[in-house]
């Protein structure tokens, strides 16, 4: 979703979205396949064997669903690095069975070393949620990134540039959804167990394709506001 200053230009965003999709026909998309594969197979022919034998990510990447953020592509990592969950704005909440599976398998199993929220400039979930309009079923899952502007509502307000206000918004929602994250118990176990496992901030700037570290890597519990600290589990 691209973002505009008002409504109007967010929705007119979307539908250019599908339209782009719609110029790559279908068959092109397998054909692309096949390059793709070619394109492998010359470089390195036994390309797929290896990639068929295991992975061993040492990244997880909870990004925005937005076409423009794709992980790999990003971080410039090859297909096996970067064990990845999107979906609307990156948004972490603990009730979401879906992010928790990743979180957890990848947290667990695959024991990733650092789990990454990326947000991006220009966002259309968080557009959408800075505005009264709504988008269908959409607005309760954008409702998490309303109560991140009530938290930050002081701040947010004094910002009286609607761009500027939406790019901090931004930001401090990929803040949150971080520590979100800190407060799951598959993350406080899992620093109890070891202590190689951070989670950091990032917002990717689409206009140069450069990402901020917003500088809120957290590696323990020790700063966990005291009622979201969890003692360990007598459970197992
Ligand atoms: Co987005």
């Amino acid at each position: 979703m691209n973002v505009g200053n008002n409504n109007k230009d967010i929705v007119e965003d979307m539908d250019n979205t599908v339209k782009q999709g719609q110029k790559r026909g279908y068959e092109e998309l397998l054909q692309g396949n096949r390059d793709w594969v070619q394109r492998e197979l010359n470089e390195d022919p036994d390309y797929f064997t290896k990639l068929a034998s295991g992975q061993e990510p040492d990244v997880l990447w909870i990004g925005c669903s937005d076409s423009r953020v794709p992980a790999n592509q990003v971080t410039n990592t090859k297909p096996g690095q970067v064990f990845v969950h999107r979906n609307i704005a990156n948004v972490c909440v603990h009730s979401d069975m879906n992010m928790l599976s990743v979180l957890d398998y990848a947290v667990n199993v695959l024991k990733v070393k650092h789990v990454i929220v990326a947000g991006h400039y220009g966002c259309g979930g968080v557009a959408a949620a800075l505005s009264n309009k709504q988008y269908g079923v959409i607005d309760n899952w954008l409702r998490h990134i309303k109560d991140v502007y009530r938290l930050h509502s002081n701040e947010l307000n004094r910002i009286s540039d609607e761009k500027k206000k939406l790019n901090r918004l931004v930001e401090l929602n990929a803040m949150e959804q971080v520590y979100n994250l800190c407060k799951t118990t598959i993350v406080q176990n899992a620093w109890r167990e070891r202590a190689d496992l951070e989670i950091h901030g990032w917002v990717i700037d689409l206009g140069t394709g450069l990402v901020k570290d917003l500088g809120v890597t957290v590696k323990n519990s020790d700063n966990l506001d005291k009622v979201f600290a969890l003692d360990k589990s007598d459970i197992k």
